[in-house]
C-alpha cells in the first residue's frame, strides 16, 4: 500500500486530494497549522470507505523542523513516503508590490516558495536512501508569466516554484536518484484562497470582472483534485506537468461560456471558511 504526505491539507486542494489518494486505497498523512482543523479533516477522510489508514502532523511548512517532523512521523507511521507533495500556501493582499509590508512579502515567499523548497529538499534527502518516491510541487498564477497588479508577490514565488521543480527534476535525473519531481497545475479553484490573504488574516474583495474570470475558468477543488491525483497515480515519469486547466481548455470554456452560465458566487455557494 501506498503513502502520500500532503502539505496545508486541512482544507481545499489538499483536503480533497487526500479524499482521492483515500478511495485509491492510499495512505494518506494529512499536515497543516491547527490541530484540531486537522482532526476534524481526519474524520471526515475516515468516513470514506477504505483500505488504508488516515494520520495527522500538525506542520508548519516555514519550519524545517516542523517539516522534518512531519518525515519522521509519516516514516514512523507507515515506514516509506511514496508520493509527497508541497501544497500548503497563502495569497497576498490585493496591493502593488510597494504597498505590501516587508512581513506579507516575507509570509508570501517564506510559505508559498521557500516552504516547498525545503519540503522538496528533505523529501529528497530521505526518498532519495530508498531509491524510489515522488515529490510534487504546485504551480499557480505566475508560473506562466502572467502578471496582474495586486498578484505579484505571489506570482514571483509560483513562477520561481516552477523553475526550482523542474531544476529539481534535472538534478535528481542526473544525480540518479530514482525519485520522480513533478508539477501540478491546478488552474483556478473555487477555496477560501481566493478570498483571503495571508492564510484568512485579510479578506479580498472580488471585483466584478474577477468574478466574471473565475466563473468561467474556476472549478471547485474536488473536481480538479481527481483529475491531478489520478495523474500523479498513473504518472512514472521524472519532470511532468500534471495540468488541469489547458490552454486548448481555457479558449473552450470562454467559447462556450454563454451557454454555460456558472456563478460560485451567488447564493449558497460552497466558499465557506472550514
Ligand atoms: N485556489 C486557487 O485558485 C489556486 C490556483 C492555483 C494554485 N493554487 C495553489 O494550490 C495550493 C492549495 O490552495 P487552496 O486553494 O487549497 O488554498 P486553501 O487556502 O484552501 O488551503 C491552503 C492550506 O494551506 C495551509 N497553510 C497556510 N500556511 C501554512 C503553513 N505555513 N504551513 C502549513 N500549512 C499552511 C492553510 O492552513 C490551508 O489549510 C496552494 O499552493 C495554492 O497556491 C490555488
Amino acid at each position: 500500500m501506498k503513502t502520500v504526505v500532503i502539505t496545508g491539507s486541512a482544507r481545499g486542494l489538499g483536503f480533497e486530494m487526500a479524499k482521492v489518494f483515500r478511495r485509491n486505497n492510499v495512505n494518506v498523512v494529512i499536515s497543516d497549522l491547527n490541530e484540531e482543523k486537522l482532526a476534524n479533516a481526519k474524520k471526515e477522510l475516515e468516513e470514506i470507505e477504505s483500505e488504508a489508514q488516515v494520520k495527522y502532523c500538525v506542520c508548519n511548512v516555514t519550519s524545517s523542523e516542523n517539516i522534518q517532523n512531519l518525515i519522521d512521523f509519516a516514516k514512523k507511521e507507515f515506514e516509506v513516503i511514496d508520493i509527497w507533495i508541497n501544497n500548503a500556501g497563502v495569497n497576498q493582499p490585493e496591493k502593488p508590490i510597494w504597498e505590501l509590508e516587508e512581513s506579507e512579502i516575507d509570509l508570501v515567499l517564506d510559505v508559498d516558495l521557500k516552504g516547498a523548497i525545503i519540503g522538496s529538499k528533505l523529501a529528497m534527502e530521505e526518498m532519495s536512501k530508498n531509491k524510489k518516491g515522488a515529490i510534487y510541487n504546485i504551480e499557480g498564477y505566475g508560473s506562466n508569466d502572467a502578471m496582474m497588479l495586486g498578484l505579484s508577490m505571489y506570482g514571483t514565488s509560483k513562477r520561481a516554484i516552477t523553475y526550482f521543480t523542474q531544476a529539481l527534476a534535472k538534478e535528481s535525473e542526473e544525480r540518479q536518484t530514482g525519485v520522480i519531481v513533478g508539477r501540478l497545475s491546478p488552474g483556478i479553484m473555487i477555496t477560501d484562497f481566493i478570498v483571503t490573504a495571508l492564510g484568512d488574516k485579510d479578506k479580498i474583495q472580488l471585483s466584478d470582472k474577477t468574478k466574471k474570470v473565475y466563473n468561467i475558468l474556476g472549478d471547485y477543488p474536488d473536481v480538479v483534485a481527481k483529475f491531478l491525483v489520478e495523474g500523479m497515480l498513473k504518472n512514472e515519469k521524472n519532470n511532468a506537468k500534471i495540468e488541469w486547466l489547458t490552454n486548448r481548455k481555457a479558449a473552450w470554456r470562454f467559447m462556450t461560456a454563454g451557454f454555460n452560465k456558472r456563478d460560485f458566487f451567488g447564493d449558497g455557494t460552497k466558499l465557506l471558511n472550514k
